[in-house]
Protein backbone atom coordinates (compact mmCIF):
# COMPACT_ATOMS: atom_id res chain seq x y z
CA UNK A 1 0.00 0.00 0.00
CA UNK A 2 2.84 2.44 0.30
CA UNK A 3 3.83 1.93 -2.94
CA UNK A 4 0.54 2.66 -4.13
CA UNK A 5 0.67 5.52 -2.14
CA UNK A 6 4.01 6.14 -3.71
CA UNK A 7 2.62 5.75 -7.17
CA UNK A 8 -0.35 7.89 -6.85
CA UNK A 9 2.09 10.88 -5.17
CA UNK A 10 4.72 10.62 -8.33
CA UNK A 11 1.55 10.32 -10.74
CA UNK A 12 0.07 13.34 -8.77
CA UNK A 13 3.55 15.18 -9.15
CA UNK A 14 4.63 14.00 -12.61
CA UNK A 15 1.39 15.29 -14.27
CA UNK A 16 1.56 18.77 -15.56
CA UNK A 17 -0.76 20.69 -14.98
CA UNK A 18 -3.51 21.44 -17.95
CA UNK A 19 -3.77 23.55 -20.45
CA UNK A 20 -7.08 22.07 -21.53
CA UNK A 21 -9.85 21.88 -18.65
CA UNK A 22 -10.17 18.06 -20.28
CA UNK A 23 -6.89 17.40 -18.98
CA UNK A 24 -7.48 18.81 -15.57
CA UNK A 25 -10.45 16.84 -14.98
CA UNK A 26 -9.15 13.21 -16.43
CA UNK A 27 -6.28 13.87 -13.58
CA UNK A 28 -7.91 14.56 -11.09
CA UNK A 29 -9.83 11.39 -11.79
CA UNK A 30 -7.26 9.56 -12.14
CA UNK A 31 -5.39 10.49 -9.17
CA UNK A 32 -8.28 10.01 -7.10
CA UNK A 33 -9.33 6.72 -8.08
CA UNK A 34 -5.51 5.78 -7.34
CA UNK A 35 -6.00 7.90 -4.15
CA UNK A 36 -8.84 6.13 -2.91
CA UNK A 37 -7.18 2.16 -3.40
CA UNK A 38 -4.61 3.37 -1.28
CA UNK A 39 -4.39 2.71 2.20
CA UNK A 40 -5.53 5.51 5.34
CA UNK A 41 -3.32 8.39 6.72
CA UNK A 42 -2.67 6.49 9.74
CA UNK A 43 -1.68 2.95 8.32
CA UNK A 44 0.38 4.39 6.24
CA UNK A 45 2.10 6.06 9.05
CA UNK A 46 2.47 3.10 11.02
CA UNK A 47 4.04 1.17 8.20
CA UNK A 48 6.68 3.90 7.32
CA UNK A 49 6.87 3.57 11.13
CA UNK A 50 7.49 -0.09 11.07
CA UNK A 51 10.31 0.43 8.30
CA UNK A 52 11.83 2.80 10.66
CA UNK A 53 12.44 0.56 13.41
CA UNK A 54 13.70 -2.29 10.93
CA UNK A 55 16.40 0.74 10.03
CA UNK A 56 19.52 2.00 11.51
CA UNK A 57 21.96 4.94 10.56
CA UNK A 58 25.72 4.80 10.17
CA UNK A 59 28.10 7.56 9.55
CA UNK A 60 30.58 6.44 7.40
CA UNK A 61 34.28 7.66 5.97
CA UNK A 62 34.63 9.84 2.83
CA UNK A 63 35.47 6.54 0.80
CA UNK A 64 34.92 2.81 1.61
CA UNK A 65 33.75 -0.18 -0.16
CA UNK A 66 30.00 -0.17 -1.01
CA UNK A 67 30.14 -3.76 -1.88
CA UNK A 68 32.21 -4.70 1.06
CA UNK A 69 30.04 -2.80 3.59
CA UNK A 70 26.57 -4.25 1.78
CA UNK A 71 28.53 -7.79 2.92
CA UNK A 72 29.28 -7.04 6.28
CA UNK A 73 25.70 -6.12 6.72
CA UNK A 74 24.22 -8.88 4.83
CA UNK A 75 26.01 -11.11 7.92
CA UNK A 76 23.06 -10.30 9.87
CA UNK A 77 20.02 -10.48 7.68
CA UNK A 78 18.65 -9.36 3.93
CA UNK A 79 19.58 -5.75 3.63
CA UNK A 80 16.09 -4.96 1.97
CA UNK A 81 17.25 -0.72 1.36
CA UNK A 82 19.69 1.72 1.59
CA UNK A 83 20.81 4.97 0.22
CA UNK A 84 23.84 7.38 1.49
CA UNK A 85 23.45 11.11 1.50
CA UNK A 86 26.15 13.97 2.85
CA UNK A 87 25.87 15.84 5.53
CA UNK A 88 28.97 16.84 6.77
CA UNK A 89 30.06 13.16 6.14
CA UNK A 90 28.57 10.31 4.50
CA UNK A 91 25.94 8.51 5.82
CA UNK A 92 24.20 5.56 5.22
CA UNK A 93 20.36 4.57 6.19
CA UNK A 94 19.98 0.88 5.63
CA UNK A 95 17.10 -0.86 6.12
CA UNK A 96 16.45 -4.85 6.97
CA UNK A 97 13.65 -7.29 6.19
CA UNK A 98 13.69 -8.25 9.99
CA UNK A 99 14.06 -6.43 13.31
CA UNK A 100 16.10 -9.33 14.19
CA UNK A 101 18.73 -8.74 11.99
CA UNK A 102 19.20 -4.93 14.48
CA UNK A 103 19.82 -7.03 17.47
CA UNK A 104 22.15 -9.11 15.46
CA UNK A 105 24.03 -6.22 14.29
CA UNK A 106 23.43 -4.32 17.62
CA UNK A 107 25.33 -7.69 19.40
CA UNK A 108 28.79 -7.44 17.13
CA UNK A 109 29.05 -3.32 17.58
CA UNK A 110 31.47 -2.06 19.49
CA UNK A 111 31.47 0.62 21.99
CA UNK A 112 34.27 3.19 21.59
CA UNK A 113 36.92 3.38 23.34
CA UNK A 114 37.24 6.17 27.09
CA UNK A 115 35.02 7.11 28.58
CA UNK A 116 32.01 6.77 26.80
CA UNK A 117 28.25 6.85 27.91
CA UNK A 118 27.12 3.60 27.16
CA UNK A 119 23.86 4.20 25.86
CA UNK A 120 23.55 2.04 22.45
CA UNK A 121 21.49 2.44 19.71
CA UNK A 122 20.88 1.95 16.23
CA UNK A 123 23.13 5.26 15.58
CA UNK A 124 26.76 3.76 14.80
CA UNK A 125 29.90 4.72 12.76
CA UNK A 126 31.56 2.23 9.87
CA UNK A 127 35.52 2.14 10.92
CA UNK A 128 37.08 1.40 7.53
CA UNK A 129 40.81 0.42 7.82
CA UNK A 130 43.00 1.88 4.35
CA UNK A 131 44.21 -1.20 4.24
CA UNK A 132 40.61 -2.87 3.30
CA UNK A 133 40.94 -1.60 -1.05
CA UNK A 134 39.79 -0.38 -3.56
CA UNK A 135 38.56 2.77 -1.60
CA UNK A 136 35.35 4.56 -3.87
CA UNK A 137 32.87 7.40 -3.42
CA UNK A 138 29.30 6.00 -2.84
CA UNK A 139 26.43 8.03 -5.03
CA UNK A 140 24.60 10.07 -2.68
CA UNK A 141 21.24 11.46 -2.59
CA UNK A 142 20.67 14.97 -2.35
CA UNK A 143 18.21 16.23 0.53
CA UNK A 144 19.38 19.74 0.24
CA UNK A 145 16.60 21.74 -1.43
CA UNK A 146 17.58 23.13 -4.51
CA UNK A 147 19.00 26.79 -4.54
CA UNK A 148 16.87 30.12 -5.31
CA UNK A 149 19.03 30.99 -8.56
CA UNK A 150 18.68 27.65 -9.53
CA UNK A 151 14.63 27.99 -8.95
CA UNK A 152 14.18 30.50 -11.19
CA UNK A 153 16.08 29.27 -13.81
CA UNK A 154 14.04 26.21 -13.78
CA UNK A 155 10.77 27.95 -13.67
CA UNK A 156 11.93 30.52 -16.17
CA UNK A 157 12.13 27.53 -18.80
CA UNK A 158 8.96 26.54 -18.53
CA UNK A 159 5.64 27.51 -20.82
CA UNK A 160 2.66 28.45 -18.36
CA UNK A 161 2.29 29.54 -14.93
CA UNK A 162 0.58 26.30 -13.92
CA UNK A 163 3.57 24.26 -15.63
CA UNK A 164 6.07 26.50 -12.87
CA UNK A 165 4.13 25.70 -9.35
CA UNK A 166 3.98 22.26 -10.76
CA UNK A 167 7.59 22.23 -11.16
CA UNK A 168 8.58 24.16 -8.19
CA UNK A 169 6.31 21.39 -6.23
CA UNK A 170 8.31 18.69 -7.99
CA UNK A 171 11.80 20.19 -6.98
CA UNK A 172 11.00 21.09 -3.68
CA UNK A 173 8.59 18.55 -1.67
CA UNK A 174 10.06 16.19 0.15
CA UNK A 175 11.96 12.77 -1.47
CA UNK A 176 10.95 8.80 -0.42
CA UNK A 177 14.29 9.29 1.10
CA UNK A 178 14.20 12.34 3.06
CA UNK A 179 10.75 10.85 4.47
CA UNK A 180 12.62 7.59 5.79
CA UNK A 181 15.63 9.60 7.44
CA UNK A 182 12.59 11.53 9.43
CA UNK A 183 11.02 8.59 10.35
CA UNK A 184 14.07 7.22 11.52
CA UNK A 185 15.23 10.09 13.45
CA UNK A 186 11.90 9.37 15.04
CA UNK A 187 12.33 6.21 15.85
CA UNK A 188 16.07 6.64 17.40
CA UNK A 189 14.24 9.14 19.74
CA UNK A 190 11.98 6.66 20.51
CA UNK A 191 14.22 4.32 21.66
CA UNK A 192 15.25 6.90 24.36
CA UNK A 193 11.71 8.32 25.28
CA UNK A 194 10.81 3.96 25.42
CA UNK A 195 13.42 3.74 28.27
CA UNK A 196 10.88 5.46 30.72
CA UNK A 197 7.64 5.11 29.09
CA UNK A 198 7.93 1.47 26.66
CA UNK A 199 4.38 1.93 25.32
CA UNK A 200 5.10 5.08 24.20
CA UNK A 201 6.00 5.99 20.41
CA UNK A 202 6.95 9.34 18.40
CA UNK A 203 5.84 10.13 16.04
CA UNK A 204 6.15 12.83 13.22
CA UNK A 205 3.70 15.15 12.24
CA UNK A 206 3.85 18.73 10.49
CA UNK A 207 4.96 18.95 7.38
CA UNK A 208 6.43 15.57 7.59
CA UNK A 209 3.43 14.03 7.33
CA UNK A 210 0.95 16.23 5.67
CA UNK A 211 2.10 16.14 2.44
CA UNK A 212 3.44 19.76 2.21
CA UNK A 213 7.02 19.30 3.70
CA UNK A 214 9.81 20.90 1.75
CA UNK A 215 13.32 19.74 1.36
CA UNK A 216 15.12 21.11 4.39
CA UNK A 217 11.84 21.31 6.55
CA UNK A 218 11.93 20.74 10.32
CA UNK A 219 11.11 17.67 12.00
CA UNK A 220 8.09 18.30 14.11
CA UNK A 221 7.25 15.46 16.30
CA UNK A 222 4.91 14.42 19.05
CA UNK A 223 4.89 12.11 22.02
CA UNK A 224 2.02 9.92 22.25
CA UNK A 225 1.90 8.12 24.90
CA UNK A 226 0.21 5.42 23.26
CA UNK A 227 -2.56 4.23 25.92
CA UNK A 228 0.31 5.03 29.08
CA UNK A 229 -2.41 7.59 29.54
CA UNK A 230 -5.38 6.38 29.93
CA UNK A 231 -7.55 9.00 31.80
CA UNK A 232 -9.92 8.20 34.71
CA UNK A 233 -12.42 5.74 33.48
CA UNK A 234 -14.63 4.85 36.17
CA UNK A 235 -14.78 0.68 36.07
CA UNK A 236 -17.42 -0.71 38.86
CA UNK A 237 -15.55 -4.48 38.67
CA UNK A 238 -12.46 -5.11 41.17
CA UNK A 239 -9.13 -3.90 39.55
CA UNK A 240 -5.72 -3.04 39.64
CA UNK A 241 -4.18 0.58 38.90
CA UNK A 242 -0.85 1.44 38.81
CA UNK A 243 0.74 3.71 41.76
CA UNK A 244 2.15 6.88 40.19
CA UNK A 245 3.35 10.71 41.12
CA UNK A 246 0.87 12.95 40.29
CA UNK A 247 1.16 16.32 38.28
CA UNK A 248 -0.70 19.04 39.15
CA UNK A 249 -2.22 19.48 35.81
CA UNK A 250 -2.42 17.98 32.49
CA UNK A 251 0.04 21.14 31.53
CA UNK A 252 2.28 20.24 34.56
CA UNK A 253 2.32 16.60 33.55
CA UNK A 254 3.29 17.73 30.01
CA UNK A 255 6.49 19.96 31.30
CA UNK A 256 7.42 16.96 33.39
CA UNK A 257 7.99 14.26 31.07
CA UNK A 258 9.41 17.01 28.25
CA UNK A 259 12.10 18.14 30.71
CA UNK A 260 13.13 14.54 31.59
CA UNK A 261 13.52 13.78 27.56
CA UNK A 262 15.07 16.87 26.94
CA UNK A 263 17.72 16.12 29.85
CA UNK A 264 18.00 12.48 28.84
CA UNK A 265 18.27 13.82 24.79
CA UNK A 266 21.00 16.05 26.29
CA UNK A 267 23.11 13.77 28.32
CA UNK A 268 22.45 10.03 27.12
CA UNK A 269 20.90 10.77 23.31
CA UNK A 270 23.93 9.81 20.34
CA UNK A 271 23.10 12.53 17.43
CA UNK A 272 21.11 14.85 19.29
CA UNK A 273 22.78 18.33 20.31
CA UNK A 274 21.18 21.85 20.80
CA UNK A 275 18.61 20.49 23.33
CA UNK A 276 16.38 23.79 24.16
CA UNK A 277 13.22 23.43 26.68
CA UNK A 278 10.28 25.70 25.87
CA UNK A 279 8.34 24.81 29.07
CA UNK A 280 6.24 28.00 29.17
CA UNK A 281 4.92 28.09 25.37
CA UNK A 282 0.94 27.60 25.23
CA UNK A 283 2.28 24.12 23.98
CA UNK A 284 4.98 22.95 25.69
CA UNK A 285 7.93 22.03 23.41
CA UNK A 286 11.64 20.78 23.45
CA UNK A 287 13.72 21.90 20.36
CA UNK A 288 16.79 20.50 19.61
CA UNK A 289 18.93 19.23 16.17
CA UNK A 290 19.96 15.86 14.98
CA UNK A 291 23.30 16.16 14.13
CA UNK A 292 24.13 13.07 11.38
CA UNK A 293 20.48 13.90 9.52
CA UNK A 294 21.12 17.65 9.96
CA UNK A 295 17.41 18.21 11.23
CA UNK A 296 16.14 20.47 13.55
CA UNK A 297 13.55 18.89 15.41
CA UNK A 298 10.58 20.28 17.69
CA UNK A 299 8.94 17.43 20.16
CA UNK A 300 5.67 18.01 21.61
CA UNK A 301 3.01 16.21 23.22
CA UNK A 302 -0.06 18.08 21.59
CA UNK A 303 -2.18 15.78 19.60
CA UNK A 304 -4.15 18.21 17.78
CA UNK A 305 -1.50 18.43 15.53
CA UNK A 306 -1.24 15.02 14.48
CA UNK A 307 -5.21 15.55 13.76
CA UNK A 308 -4.44 18.56 11.63
CA UNK A 309 -2.05 17.25 9.93
CA UNK A 310 -4.00 14.20 9.12
CA UNK A 311 -6.47 16.87 8.01
CA UNK A 312 -4.12 18.71 5.72
CA UNK A 313 -2.68 15.74 4.02
CA UNK A 314 -6.54 15.01 3.37
CA UNK A 315 -7.35 18.35 1.69
CA UNK A 316 -3.84 17.82 -0.37
CA UNK A 317 -5.47 14.85 -1.84
CA UNK A 318 -8.94 15.22 -2.89
CA UNK A 319 -8.01 17.85 -5.79
CA UNK A 320 -4.41 17.70 -7.32
CA UNK A 321 -4.62 21.51 -7.83
CA UNK A 322 -4.31 21.75 -3.98
CA UNK A 323 -0.79 20.78 -3.27
CA UNK A 324 0.98 22.78 -6.04
CA UNK A 325 -1.00 26.02 -5.33
CA UNK A 326 -0.35 25.20 -1.25
CA UNK A 327 3.42 25.31 -2.13
CA UNK A 328 3.60 28.01 -4.36
CA UNK A 329 1.83 30.27 -2.14
CA UNK A 330 4.04 28.75 0.80
CA UNK A 331 7.73 29.66 -0.80
CA UNK A 332 5.91 33.23 -1.88
CA UNK A 333 5.36 34.15 1.81
CA UNK A 334 8.35 33.04 2.49
CA UNK A 335 10.33 34.69 0.47
CA UNK A 336 9.08 37.78 0.37
CA UNK A 337 9.34 37.53 4.87
CA UNK A 338 5.48 37.47 5.73
CA UNK A 339 6.47 33.86 7.01
CA UNK A 340 9.44 33.23 9.05
CA UNK A 341 11.08 30.10 10.40
CA UNK A 342 11.65 31.89 13.93
CA UNK A 343 8.64 32.72 16.03
CA UNK A 344 7.05 35.81 15.99
CA UNK A 345 4.26 38.25 15.12
CA UNK A 346 4.15 36.91 11.48
CA UNK A 347 2.10 34.89 9.73
CA UNK A 348 3.22 30.71 10.02
CA UNK A 349 3.18 28.33 7.68
CA UNK A 350 -0.17 26.65 9.16
CA UNK A 351 -1.93 29.91 9.34
CA UNK A 352 -1.13 30.45 5.68
CA UNK A 353 -2.24 27.02 4.64
CA UNK A 354 -5.14 27.44 6.33
CA UNK A 355 -6.33 30.62 4.55
CA UNK A 356 -5.17 29.00 0.80
CA UNK A 357 -7.39 25.95 2.23
CA UNK A 358 -11.01 28.24 2.86
CA UNK A 359 -10.09 30.24 -0.22
CA UNK A 360 -10.35 26.81 -2.14
CA UNK A 361 -13.78 26.36 -0.70
CA UNK A 362 -15.05 29.82 -1.53
CA UNK A 363 -14.68 29.01 -5.63
CA UNK A 364 -17.51 28.75 -7.51
CA UNK A 365 -18.31 25.79 -7.38
CA UNK A 366 -15.75 24.84 -4.44
CA UNK A 367 -12.85 22.67 -5.00
CA UNK A 368 -12.77 21.79 -1.55
CA UNK A 369 -15.27 20.86 1.14
CA UNK A 370 -15.87 22.22 4.62
CA UNK A 371 -14.55 20.84 7.63
CA UNK A 372 -18.41 20.41 8.86
CA UNK A 373 -19.01 18.39 5.56
CA UNK A 374 -16.32 16.06 5.78
CA UNK A 375 -17.77 15.78 9.45
CA UNK A 376 -20.66 14.79 7.99
CA UNK A 377 -18.96 12.09 6.14
CA UNK A 378 -17.39 10.19 9.17
CA UNK A 379 -18.02 6.69 9.67
CA UNK A 380 -18.06 5.17 13.27
CA UNK A 381 -14.23 4.11 13.16
CA UNK A 382 -13.44 8.34 12.05
CA UNK A 383 -14.99 9.30 15.51
CA UNK A 384 -12.27 10.96 17.66
CA UNK A 385 -11.91 13.31 20.96
CA UNK A 386 -9.24 14.96 22.22
CA UNK A 387 -9.84 17.12 25.00
CA UNK A 388 -13.48 17.23 25.22
CA UNK A 389 -13.17 18.78 21.50
CA UNK A 390 -14.55 16.65 18.27
CA UNK A 391 -12.04 16.27 15.93
CA UNK A 392 -13.78 13.67 13.79
CA UNK A 393 -13.66 13.80 10.28
CA UNK A 394 -14.04 11.27 7.36
CA UNK A 395 -10.83 9.58 6.66
CA UNK A 396 -11.94 7.40 3.39
CA UNK A 397 -11.75 9.36 0.09
CA UNK A 398 -14.11 7.44 -1.17
CA UNK A 399 -16.71 8.82 0.68
CA UNK A 400 -16.07 12.38 -0.86
CA UNK A 401 -17.76 13.36 -4.30
CA UNK A 402 -15.54 15.49 -6.57
CA UNK A 403 -15.65 19.14 -7.51
CA UNK A 404 -16.56 19.73 -10.81
CA UNK A 405 -14.75 23.20 -10.57
CA UNK A 406 -12.24 23.37 -13.82
CA UNK A 407 -10.30 26.67 -12.73
CA UNK A 408 -6.33 26.51 -13.92
CA UNK A 409 -3.75 26.99 -11.35
CA UNK A 410 -3.05 30.26 -12.83
CA UNK A 411 -6.17 31.37 -12.36
CA UNK A 412 -6.25 30.28 -8.64
CA UNK A 413 -3.10 31.78 -8.04
CA UNK A 414 -4.32 35.48 -9.09
CA UNK A 415 -7.68 34.58 -7.55
CA UNK A 416 -6.21 34.42 -4.45
CA UNK A 417 -4.09 37.61 -4.11
CA UNK A 418 -7.02 39.18 -5.08
CA UNK A 419 -9.36 37.46 -2.73
CA UNK A 420 -7.16 38.22 -0.07
CA UNK A 421 -6.23 41.48 -1.25
CA UNK A 422 -10.02 42.86 -0.59
CA UNK A 423 -10.83 40.17 2.33
CA UNK A 424 -12.89 41.90 4.71
CA UNK A 425 -10.16 40.83 7.89
CA UNK A 426 -11.95 43.64 9.87
CA UNK A 427 -15.44 41.99 10.70
CA UNK A 428 -15.00 38.69 9.56
CA UNK A 429 -13.14 35.44 10.68
CA UNK A 430 -11.55 32.65 8.45
CA UNK A 431 -13.12 29.30 9.32
CA UNK A 432 -12.52 26.40 7.63
CA UNK A 433 -15.47 24.60 9.20
CA UNK A 434 -18.16 26.54 8.03
CA UNK A 435 -19.76 27.44 4.61
CA UNK A 436 -21.33 30.78 5.75
CA UNK A 437 -19.22 34.10 6.50
CA UNK A 438 -18.41 33.85 10.30
CA UNK A 439 -17.72 37.30 12.58
CA UNK A 440 -14.77 37.04 13.67
CA UNK A 441 -13.88 38.12 17.70
CA UNK A 442 -11.86 40.92 18.75
CA UNK A 443 -8.38 40.68 16.46
CA UNK A 444 -6.36 41.36 13.78
CA UNK A 445 -6.12 38.30 11.79
CA UNK A 446 -8.69 35.82 12.93
CA UNK A 447 -8.49 32.60 11.57
CA UNK A 448 -10.07 30.19 13.76
CA UNK A 449 -8.40 26.56 15.04
CA UNK A 450 -10.17 23.66 13.17
CA UNK A 451 -10.10 21.72 16.15
CA UNK A 452 -9.80 23.92 19.13
CA UNK A 453 -12.49 26.23 18.46
CA UNK A 454 -11.81 29.03 21.16
CA UNK A 455 -8.32 29.46 19.99
CA UNK A 456 -7.09 31.61 17.04
CA UNK A 457 -4.32 30.19 15.27
CA UNK A 458 -2.71 33.81 14.41
CA UNK A 459 -3.12 35.38 17.69
CA UNK A 460 0.29 36.37 17.56
CA UNK A 461 -0.10 38.44 14.14
CA UNK A 462 0.04 41.79 14.95
CA UNK A 463 -1.67 44.98 12.60
CA UNK A 464 1.55 45.45 10.49
CA UNK A 465 1.99 41.62 9.64
CA UNK A 466 -1.06 41.38 8.40
CA UNK A 467 -1.44 44.82 6.53
CA UNK A 468 2.45 43.66 4.72
CA UNK A 469 0.81 40.70 3.93
CA UNK A 470 -2.73 42.90 2.35
CA UNK A 471 -0.43 45.02 0.78
CA UNK A 472 1.83 42.08 -0.91
CA UNK A 473 -1.45 40.68 -1.98
CA UNK A 474 -2.47 43.83 -3.69
CA UNK A 475 0.93 44.26 -5.46
CA UNK A 476 0.48 40.32 -6.99
CA UNK A 477 -2.87 41.45 -7.90
CA UNK A 478 -1.84 44.48 -9.26
CA UNK A 479 1.08 43.39 -11.31
CA UNK A 480 -0.59 40.35 -12.94
CA UNK A 481 -3.55 42.64 -13.97
CA UNK A 482 -2.02 45.47 -15.51
CA UNK A 483 1.55 44.07 -16.30
CA UNK A 484 2.31 42.14 -19.04
CA UNK A 485 4.09 39.71 -17.02
CA UNK A 486 2.14 36.16 -17.08
CA UNK A 487 3.78 34.57 -20.11
CA UNK A 488 7.02 34.30 -21.18
CA UNK A 489 8.06 36.59 -24.15
CA UNK A 490 8.85 34.78 -27.17
CA UNK A 491 12.22 34.00 -28.06
CA UNK A 492 14.71 31.00 -28.26
CA UNK A 493 16.24 31.73 -24.56
CA UNK A 494 13.00 32.79 -23.20
CA UNK A 495 14.04 32.51 -19.40
CA UNK A 496 16.65 35.31 -20.11
CA UNK A 497 14.48 37.95 -21.45
CA UNK A 498 12.54 38.91 -18.19
CA UNK A 499 10.67 37.42 -15.42
CA UNK A 500 7.80 36.37 -16.07
CA UNK A 501 4.84 34.02 -14.48
CA UNK A 502 5.01 33.22 -10.86
CA UNK A 503 8.82 34.74 -10.80
CA UNK A 504 7.51 38.14 -11.38
CA UNK A 505 5.64 37.76 -8.25
CA UNK A 506 8.64 36.90 -6.44
CA UNK A 507 11.08 39.88 -4.50
CA UNK A 508 13.35 41.22 -7.09
CA UNK A 509 16.66 40.17 -5.34
CA UNK A 510 15.57 36.35 -6.11
CA UNK A 511 15.49 37.02 -9.69
CA UNK A 512 17.97 39.98 -10.70
CA UNK A 513 21.01 37.52 -10.34
CA UNK A 514 19.23 35.68 -13.37
CA UNK A 515 18.02 38.50 -15.57
CA UNK A 516 20.87 40.42 -16.63
CA UNK A 517 18.60 43.46 -18.12
CA UNK A 518 15.26 44.02 -16.58
CA UNK A 519 12.72 45.16 -19.25
CA UNK A 520 9.76 45.25 -17.01
CA UNK A 521 9.67 47.71 -14.24
CA UNK A 522 8.12 47.37 -10.63
CA UNK A 523 5.56 49.32 -9.67
CA UNK A 524 7.44 52.29 -7.19
CA UNK A 525 3.61 54.44 -6.52
CA UNK A 526 1.24 53.86 -3.22
CA UNK A 527 0.77 50.07 -3.93
CA UNK A 528 -2.79 50.49 -2.35
CA UNK A 529 -4.11 53.34 -4.38
CA UNK A 530 -3.11 51.90 -7.99
CA UNK A 531 -5.12 48.60 -6.41
CA UNK A 532 -7.93 51.05 -6.00
CA UNK A 533 -7.96 52.80 -8.88
CA UNK A 534 -7.39 49.03 -10.99
CA UNK A 535 -10.84 48.20 -8.81
CA UNK A 536 -12.76 51.15 -9.75
CA UNK A 537 -11.85 50.55 -13.24
CA UNK A 538 -12.66 46.87 -13.35
CA UNK A 539 -15.73 47.97 -12.21
CA UNK A 540 -16.60 50.91 -14.87
CA UNK A 541 -15.28 48.61 -17.60
CA UNK A 542 -17.75 45.33 -16.20
CA UNK A 543 -20.68 47.89 -16.01
CA UNK A 544 -20.05 48.55 -19.57
CA UNK A 545 -20.24 45.76 -20.83
CA UNK A 546 -15.91 45.78 -21.88
CA UNK A 547 -13.11 43.77 -20.74
CA UNK A 548 -10.26 45.42 -19.03
CA UNK A 549 -7.55 45.99 -20.93
CA UNK A 550 -4.01 45.25 -19.40
CA UNK A 551 -1.63 48.04 -19.64
N1 LIG B 1 -0.23 23.38 14.43
C1 LIG B 1 -1.44 23.57 15.05
N2 LIG B 1 -1.77 24.81 15.57
C2 LIG B 1 -0.91 25.84 15.45
C3 LIG B 1 0.33 25.68 14.82
C4 LIG B 1 0.64 24.42 14.32
O1 LIG B 1 -2.23 22.62 15.13
N3 LIG B 1 -1.26 27.04 15.95
C5 LIG B 1 0.09 22.05 13.91
C6 LIG B 1 -0.23 21.90 12.41
O2 LIG B 1 -0.66 20.59 12.16
C7 LIG B 1 1.10 22.10 11.74
C8 LIG B 1 2.03 21.49 12.78
O3 LIG B 1 1.46 21.84 14.04
O4 LIG B 1 1.15 21.47 10.47
C9 LIG B 1 3.45 21.95 12.70
O5 LIG B 1 3.52 23.35 12.77
P1 LIG B 1 4.62 24.14 11.95
O6 LIG B 1 5.95 23.46 12.07
O7 LIG B 1 4.51 25.55 12.33
O8 LIG B 1 4.05 24.01 10.45
P2 LIG B 1 4.40 23.01 9.29
O9 LIG B 1 3.12 22.69 8.56
O10 LIG B 1 5.17 21.85 9.80
O11 LIG B 1 5.27 23.91 8.32
P3 LIG B 1 6.86 24.16 8.28
O12 LIG B 1 7.28 23.51 7.02
O13 LIG B 1 6.98 25.63 8.27
O14 LIG B 1 7.49 23.55 9.49
MG1 LIG C 1 7.01 22.09 10.86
Amino acid sequence: SLERFGRVQALQTQRKFASTLTAIKDETETANTEAKQCSTFQSMQEERRERAERSVLISCPPKFNESKFLKLLSTHGTVKKYFFYHNSTTNAVVEFSSRNSIASLMESTRLPSGSSIPFKSRLMSLKWPDTQSPLRKVKLQDLTPPTPLDTIKKLSKKNSIDEQLQCLMDIYQLTEESISLRYLVCSLLGDLAGVYFPQSVIRPFGSTVNGLGRLGCDLDMILDLNGTYEGSQKRSSPHLEYQVKMALSERAMVQTILSVIARCLEKFGPGFGGVESIPHARCPIVRFSHETSGLSCDLTLNTFGMKSSELLFLYGQLDPRVRPLLFAVRFWAQNHGITKVVPGAWITNFSLTLMVLFFLQRRTPAILPTLNQLKDLAGPLDKCVIMNNDCTFVSDLSKISMNNNTETLETLLLEFFEFYATFDFKNLSIDIREEKPQFKPEANLFIRNPFEEDLNVSKNVNEKQLSNFVTLCQKCAWISQTQNVLKPLSGSVKEFNSPWGFVALLPEHMYTPVFATLKRKKPSVNITDLFKTLKLTKKTDANEGESVVAD
